[in-house]
């Protein structure tokens, strides 16, 4: 890609550059006075040990946005390599309210909905919301973190799900 690149080139390039990222997908839940939701995200991301913390980039134009405003709180659930369908359903194709009829949703004492039997739960104080173009990057602070094995995050990429498999593990 030169660098004279129209906008909706660089724009496209960007995009196929993105698809090679490899990301956890994660279901970030969260909670406001009147309403609890789910939503399916890969743009997840650490940002320190000290405090322990990280970003979630949320588009605008959502409902989980919206609820994260006002929550205080917001629950990062790192999905299984098997929890596929969660992913789908939490990303559009099950309507808001019936999301969490699929899976095993609890509550947390502090009331945040969490995946039970998830990769990983981090549970998180928000910290921050920092608007920035389409979408707004919250920066969670870790409260509680439930880590389970075997070690099988669902990992997205190239527009593909996918699962990672050690290096090690390859035959030669
Ligand atoms: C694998 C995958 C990853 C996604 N990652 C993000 C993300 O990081 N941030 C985001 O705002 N939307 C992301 N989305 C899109 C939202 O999940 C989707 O737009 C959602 O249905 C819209 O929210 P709502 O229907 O809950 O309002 C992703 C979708 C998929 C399938």
């Amino acid at each position: 890609m030169s660098l004279d690149s129209t906008s909706d080139e660089l724009r496209e390039t960007f995009k196929r550059a993105l698809r090679r990222f490899p990301a956890a997908v994660s279901v970030i839940t969260s909670a406001d006075q009147n309403r609890r939701h789910g939503m399916t995200a890969t743009a997840v991301t650490s940002l320190s040990l000290d405090p322990p913390s990280l970003i979630v980039c949320v588009n605008q134009q959502t409902l989980l946005h919206d609820i994260m405003l006002l929550a205080r709180r917001f629950c990062v659930n790192v999905l299984r390599r098997d929890q596929i369908s969660l992913s789908s359903a939490f990303s559009g194709a099950v309507p808001a309210e019936e999301r969490f009829g699929l899976g095993q949703w609890m509550t947390s004492a502090e009331g945040v909905t969490y995946l039970a039997d998830a990769q990983i739960n981090i549970f998180c104080k928000k910290a921050a919301a920092v608007p920035y173009g389409t979408h707004t990057i919250f920066i969670g602070e870790a409260e509680t973190v439930n880590v389970r094995d075997p070690i099988e995050p669902l990992i997205y990429q190239d527009a593909t799900y996918c699962f990672s498999v050690p290096h090690d593990s390859q035959a030669a």
